[in-house]
């Protein structure tokens, strides 16, 4: 079986940070355009990969979602595309073996927060990243992986093990794309 491939898409504030306060929905300070590309990219995915957190703020039970909760204990289907398990004990290509009767996944969103970036990274099954940086600073937040404060989050995932493939200006307030890959 082909390796299922993820990418981490993920939209940050300057200082590093994915949202204010855990179940603030990014709608409230992400641009347009970073969201029209969050929209085509979860449309083109086979599955997405989030924390129980991320799910409940936009539960959308039409979307295939594998959800992360410790709580959910084994694999557990609570709506007919998505399966709610502990990723304890499990791997990358394991998720896939789980949601393939259903749909196959050979390309997976990783779409977050914090414990499911550091899970794929731990894995070493971050492929790609997309990266959005808009033209706001938090202060403090929720960060991109554990144990980091605020900095710049390209920096962040350099730290991590990735460098930067492509950039470009998103629109002219500010808001730049930031295309990373993992360095050899
Ligand atoms: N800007 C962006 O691109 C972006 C991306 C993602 C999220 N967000 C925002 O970030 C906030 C949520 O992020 P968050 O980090 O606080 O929460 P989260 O990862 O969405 O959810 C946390 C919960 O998910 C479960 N979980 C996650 N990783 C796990 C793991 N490795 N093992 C076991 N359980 C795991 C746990 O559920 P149990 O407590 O049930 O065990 C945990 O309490 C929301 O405001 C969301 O909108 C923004």
């Amino acid at each position: 079986m082909t390796r299922a491939r993820f990418t981490l898409l993920v939209a940050t504030s300057r200082d590093g940070f994915i949202a204010r306060h855990p179940g603030e929905n990014p709608v409230a300070w992400a641009s347009a355009e970073d969201q029209a590309r969050f929209r085509a990219a979860v449309t083109a995915a086979d599955w997405s990969v989030l924390g129980r957190t991320t799910h409940g703020v936009a539960p959308n039970p039409q979307r295939r979602r594998i959800v992360f909760s410790t709580a959910a204990g084994a694999p557990v289907w609570r709506e007919s595309v998505q399966l709610w398990l502990d990723p304890a004990g499990q791997t990358p290509d394991g998720l896939a073996a789980l949601v393939a009767a259903v749909h196959p996944l050979r390309t997976g969103l990783i779409l977050g927060g914090t414990r499911v970036h550091d899970w794929f990274l731990a894995h070493g099954a971050i492929d790609r990243v997309e990266l959005t940086v808009e033209p706001v600073s938090f202060g403090r937040g929720v960060p991109i992986f554990s144990g980091q404060g605020a900095a710049d989050p390209v920096d962040v995932f350099r730290r991590a093990g990735f460098g930067v493939i492509a950039e470009a200006a998103l629109n002219a307030a500010g808001t730049r794309s930031v295309e990373l890959r993992p360095v050899d």
